[in-house]
């Protein structure tokens, strides 16, 4: 994994233009009115500090970000402007927000942009380039974004396991540096991966085995246990025998799942919250693991697991915990995630990480408390990846 990473700190920004590469993507909703509410802003709060740092050191900060996945071009409900707007309030200064990625508006906006001032670019993915599978398309992108800038200043870690334009190409063509949330992230994640203090238990949720079979596979091996609720657990009860009834089952899955509890560090809910459908206004109850009624399906682990998942807990050293235990964002099926995530902001003596995504929110939206835990990472995806031990293009750029 990454050798030691230059840092934005030991760059000298003054005078400079500085490309930076954030990760902005947080999730948003219809506030009914026809604006977009922005749901969790962890993340934009996360970038705040290598934006105040630079301009405070005499930088013109340019801001490239990504939000969703726009198929076919601009996408106006995948505008950046509303997060330009929280970023603007959470720093305190205005932020020009540029209409466009590479483009007139673009070239306008850095072109105005004081010496000490943001300015952020348009979702990056609206130019199709950025996620060409093909490096002359992409690297003609990065050409473009480059000649922005003098430096480039990677702090998006939740986009470097992408091969895109603006986390991989540009970082060949300026001179570079990690920013601190890139920095603190993967000092985080080496504690995990080098010789993590024992016992070391892995709580893993979220809805397929499928997205998880990698990390699994690689964190069975070293770990001592790992604890598995969310949608995903129903494969792994019904490799054991049990009827899950209308619960999310992968079939093909099955003999993956044997093999994974052959391991024996398996620990499996033994008790859920079974609902009549996927809504919240519908009847629910606590049942057993070996009495799931056939036309109901599992929401949420039930309190019997928590206290399982909560012994097992008990005395661990290191934690990492990735996936909600239900479907949290319904109250009724809350209680899971709430009582695994207060078992570990409880622990003493221990680095507990929760790994990004869906766990993160919901550590927000519960109301746990981040500052309970040793670190909340802003990168789903890419902390799973460095888990399984992949080469992250964002990060290995970095390093040459
Ligand atoms: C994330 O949300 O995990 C990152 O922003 C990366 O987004 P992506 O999965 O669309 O590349």
């Amino acid at each position: 994994m990454p050798a030691e990473l230059k840092t934005a700190a030991e760059l000298d920004v003054e005078g400079k233009r500085v490309l930076v590469r954030c990760d902005l993507n947080v999730p948003l909703e219809d506030d009914g009115a026809g604006a977009r509410r922005i749901t969790d802003d962890g993340r934009i709060r996360a970038s705040v500090p290598l934006l105040q740092d630079l301009t405070a050191r005499g930088a013109k900060v340019i801001v490239l970000a990504h939000l969703g996945r726009p198929e076919d071009g601009p996408d106006p409900a995948l505008s950046l402007a509303p997060i330009g707007e929280r970023l603007q309030e959470l720093l305190g200064m205005p932020v020009r927000i540029a209409q466009d990625v590479v483009g007139e508006s673009a070239r306008e906006a850095v072109q105005a942009t004081e010496p000490d001032r943001v300015v952020l670019l348009e979702n990056v993915r609206f130019d199709p380039r950025e996620t060409s599978k093909d490096e002359a398309e992409r690297g003609a992108f990065a050409d473009e974004l480059a000649a922005f800038a003098d430096l480039y200043v990677d702090d998006a870690f939740g986009a470097v396991h992408r091969k895109h334009a603006s986390v991989y190409d540009v970082a060949e063509r300026l001179p570079h540096a990690a920013g601190p949330l890139v920095a603190a992230e993967v000092e985080v994640l080496r504690r995990l991966t080098e010789d993590p203090a024992r016992p070391y238990v892995v709580v893993l949720g979220g809805s397929k085995v499928s997205d998880k079979l990698k990390v699994i596979e690689a964190l069975l091996p070293k770990v001592d246990s790992l604890l598995v609720g969310g949608g995903m657990c129903f494969t792994f009860l019904a490799a054991q025998g049990h009827d899950v009834g209308s619960s999310l089952l992968e079939a093909d899955q099955l003999d993956t799942c044997r093999a994974f509890l052959d391991t024996g560090k398996i620990v499996l809910p033994v008790d859920v919250v079974a609902a009549e459908k996927f809504a919240a206004d519908v009847p629910h109850d606590v049942v057993s693991t070996g009495s799931i009624p056939s036309d109901r399906m599992g929401l949420d682990i039930g309190p019997k697991s928590v206290a399982v998942f909560r012994d097992a807990l008990v005395g661990a050293k290191t934690v990492f915990w990735n996936g909600p235990m239900g479907v949290f964002e319904m109250e009724p099926y809350a209680e899971g995630t709430r009582g695994v995530a207060e078992a570990v902001a409880s622990l003493d003596d221990a680095l507990t990480v929760v790994g990004g995504g869906d766990s993160a929110a919901a550590v927000r939206a519960l109301d746990i408390g981040e500052d309970r835990f040793t670190h909340i990472s802003t990168g789903g995806g890419a902390s799973l990846e460095y888990l399984e031990g992949k080469a992250l293009p964002g990060l290995t750029v970095l390093e040459s």
